[in-house]
């Protein structure tokens, strides 16, 4: 278990329905932005203001330079034809992956981002196939089996519980194929919560002139925030998940081996690694949904 879950009541099990706030322009964190450690507030997060802005502060172009073809030879090598993207943001690895030649389905819980990944493939001339699904109940509404799955940006992250993480490895490997692979990424946050925050933000926020960087940290909040030249602020809370903690649970999902890469190579330094992916198979032999 997670050390911050230990006061912390279980996930609502009726969680089937969208939170009402669901269609808010700009972020709101209440009175009291540090206490804001629980999952459903993704959705006031990611919304349409930080949508226009996302993109800005990933910068395609360098980003794309910085991971080259990492996700797509790592794919092609693992045979995987049929993809779902469970973090669509605005449809950078989605729309990559289309592009390269994949048959892409592109899940996101906000409705804000998922917009904004439609107009930049539509833009691309590519074939979008949105699913607007939560996923911690990812299943209801997406068919498998998957070839893949990929969960990349630190998307994890955004998951307060130890419950819930388990709710959406399970929901992950309901619908991928056995022998099929999910691909998952995370922020170092061993090195930041014991050694501090550095970042020469080669990987994955490449915008420049933006600032990204923690404002709090402690072991149950990584509060980051995303400041740019004209003093615009967005603010991410999210819970830092330690690299040996999500390995357990990622096994403990049914998932085996797992390999993990660092800043895209293989092995990683967990004194020197930024962005940790791991890649986990669904053993062969598994019954989807088992
Ligand atoms: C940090 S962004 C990453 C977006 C994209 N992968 C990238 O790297 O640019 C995280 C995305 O995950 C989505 N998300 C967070 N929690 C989610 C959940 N429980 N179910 C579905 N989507 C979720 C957010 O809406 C957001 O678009």
């Amino acid at each position: 278990m997670h050390p911050q879950d230990q006061d912390r009541p279980p996930a609502r099990p009726d969680a089937g329905d969208w939170p009402e706030t669901e269609t808010s322009v700009e972020q709101s964190f209440g009175p009291d932005p540090l206490a804001v450690r629980h999952t459903d507030h993704y959705l006031q997060e990611y919304v349409a203001s930080l949508a226009e802005k996302w993109d800005e502060i990933v910068d395609w172009d360098l980003r794309a330079a910085s991971e080259g073809d990492f996700f797509i030879d790592l794919l092609r090598r693992h045979g995987a034809r049929r993809v779902l993207d469970v973090a669509t943001g605005t449809g950078f690895h989605s729309c990559r992956l289309l592009a390269a030649g994949f048959d892409v389905t592109s899940v996101d819980g906000s409705p804000a981002m998922l917009a904004k990944a439609e107009r930049n493939a539509l833009a691309r001339g590519l074939n979008f196939q949105p699913v607007r699904a939560d996923w911690r109940r990812l299943s209801q509404q997406v068919q498998g089996p998957f070839d893949a799955i990929i969960c990349l940006g630190n998307s994890f992250t955004h998951l307060f519980t130890d419950l819930e993480r388990r709710q959406a490895l399970a929901e992950y490997h309901r619908v991928l194929k056995p022998g099929g692979i999910l691909v998952l990424d995370q922020r170092n946050y061993d090195l930041i919560l014991d050694r501090g925050y550095h970042s020469q933000h080669i990987y994955y926020y490449c915008g420049r002139d933006i600032e990204v960087r923690p404002e709090y940290m402690d072991e149950g909040l990584a509060r980051f925030c995303y400041v740019f030249p004209d003093q615009t602020t967005f603010y991410l809370n999210m819970c830092p998940l330690r690299i040996d903690y999500l390995l357990g649970l990622i096994s403990q999902g049914g998932f085996q081996p797992i390999q993990t890469y660092g800043d895209f190579h293989d092995p990683f330094s967990r004194e020197q690694t930024e962005f940790l992916v791991h890649v986990a198979t669904k053993p062969n032999g598994v019954k989807a949904g088992a």
